[in-house]
């Protein structure tokens, strides 16, 4: 049964939180542990119900994993690696996207795979034409089922020329995960270069294989034949990091982020400072606080890296709430994504969403009907309200909306949140948020 949050707000959230290992890192570096032929152990891994899945699909093919939630490491052995049965894959996979990236190694370890049809967010179509084009550029042969993808390789994975029409963080990893035991070279173009590839490519090269990640977007991996186990410390979540610093805005509140990382962080920094947020940075996290006065509206375009990062957008649009002045955000990452301003104009705010793109981007959603654009008038008092999560990010800036309410709030659905933002009931309360659970 869906749980409901009863939150009363109007108080300012002050105190000190951790964040743990990215949830857009962690479950990719154990899908990587399956290239390998020693065990490897993965540190700083959060307890999110994405880990969980994707311990499960590891164990369904024969990978034994050892979880230590309190320790927060995770060892993973995959000497006998094994097909899974279909029904058992598609059972569990439902809420993650990243089932898609078993493909490349289970071709390498098994010569064939099935891929049960993605979760994930409701953000967008989420296609993954780009991943099946990619291991078809392997050589992989892919065959579409109704409930999902078929694919072989009985001839082994070839090195080859890849370009992303967009820089797909998906699709990158795909790419990577797969090129690292492929024979010959690889070259990637328009490649994704977020933190968490970055990180992607540490444990990879820790396990054996060869890479290089030029200026220009491109990769090239050359392929070898085997690849060892790995020991790694995941980087932190910079977009549970970013939401904290947004809810102290919003909520004129005061948090200490301890484990949050200046450098994957310098575009949300910047934007942070020109709202009229303060932070100070050490080396044992960040400080965010509302300094008083008002906040300034800005003009914000969501990009991939070293872009503003879509993730981010959402819990920050809560604050500009309360921003004096027009702010205009432009959404290019996702078509989809500006649902959740429904739930934030009937608590009060005053968001219009368009679908032209305002702003000076390249967008591929400019005259095609998406409603990607917002203007968001400040400052509006928000009210209480009960209100549904739509999806992670946008399930976490209604949170974030509810605790900046005066009034009592319930908040229908909360389990969502659980997938991307590690023990968040107890950080509330940590905050000193008022937040009960209703059943
Ligand atoms: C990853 O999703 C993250 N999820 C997302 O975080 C993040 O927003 C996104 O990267 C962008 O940074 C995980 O890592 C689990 P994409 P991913 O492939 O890989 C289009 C969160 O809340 N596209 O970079 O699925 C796609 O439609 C989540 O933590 C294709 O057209 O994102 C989108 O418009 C939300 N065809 C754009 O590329 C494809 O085959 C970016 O998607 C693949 C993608």
């Amino acid at each position: 049964m869906e749980r409901i949050l009863r939150v009363n707000g109007g108080k300012p959230l002050t105190g000190e939180i951790t964040v743990r290992g990215a949830k857009n890192f962690v479950p990719k570096a154990m899908v990587a542990s399956l290239l390998g032929t020693q065990p490897s152990v993965l540190s700083n891994v959060p307890r999110i119900r994405d880990v969980d899945v994707v311990s499960e699909l590891l164990t369904l093919h024969g990978v034994r994993v050892n979880y230590d939630p309190g320790a927060g490491t995770i060892t993973l052995d995959p000497s006998n690696v094994e097909s899974a049965h279909v029904a058992d894959i598609d059972a569990l996979a439902g809420s993650s996207r990243i089932p898609i990236l078993f493909c490349g190694p289970l071709l390498h370890r098994l010569g064939e795979a099935f891929i049960p049809d993605l979760g994930g967010c409701n953000i967008g179509g989420r296609p993954i034409d780009f991943h099946l084009d990619t291991l078809r550029r392997f050589g992989a042969e892919v065959t579409r089922t109704e409930t999902g993808t078929h694919i072989s390789a009985k001839n082994g994975l070839k090195g080859t020329k890849i370009h992303l029409p967009y820089p797909s963080v998906g699709a990158t990893e795909q790419t990577l995960l797969t090129a690292v035991m492929a024979e010959g070279l690889t070259e990637l173009s328009g490649a994704a270069i977020e933190p968490e590839i970055m990180d992607l490519i540490n444990v990879l090269q820790k396990m054996g294989a060869i890479m290089s990640v030029d200026t220009d977007r491109t990769i090239r991996i050359e392929g070898v034949k085997e690849l060892s186990g790995f020991r790694h410390t995941s980087l932190p979540d910079r977009i549970e990091a970013a939401s904290w610093a947004s809810a102290a805005l919003a909520t004129k509140g005061d948090i200490f982020v301890r484990g949050a990382h200046q450098p994957d962080m310098t575009t949300f920094l910047n934007t942070y400072r020109k709202v009229g947020g303060a932070f100070d940075i050490s080396d044992e996290g960040i400080h965010f606080w509302h300094p008083g006065g008002e906040l300034n509206s800005i003009v914000l375009e969501t990009n991939v890296h070293p872009g503003f990062m879509t993730d981010w957008q959402q819990p920050l649009v809560v604050a500009l709430t309360q921003a004096r002045g027009l702010s205009i955000m432009h959404e290019t990452v996702y078509e989809d994504r500006l649902g959740f301003t429904s739930a934030l104009k009937e608590m009060g705010a005053n968001i219009q969403t368009y679908r032209e793109c305002l702003g000076g981007l390249q967008c591929r959603f400019g005259q095609r009907n998406y409603r990607h654009s917002a203007v968001i008038s400040g400052p509006t008092p928000l009210r209480a309200a009960d209100i549904t999560v739509p999806d992670l990010r946008g399930g976490f800036s209604y949170l974030i909306a509810a605790l900046a309410a005066e009034g009592t709030s319930r908040v229908y659905g909360i389990d969502v949140i659980s997938r991307g933002y590690e023990h968040f009931l107890s950080k509330l309360r940590a905050l000193n948020a008022d937040v009960e659970l209703e059943n």
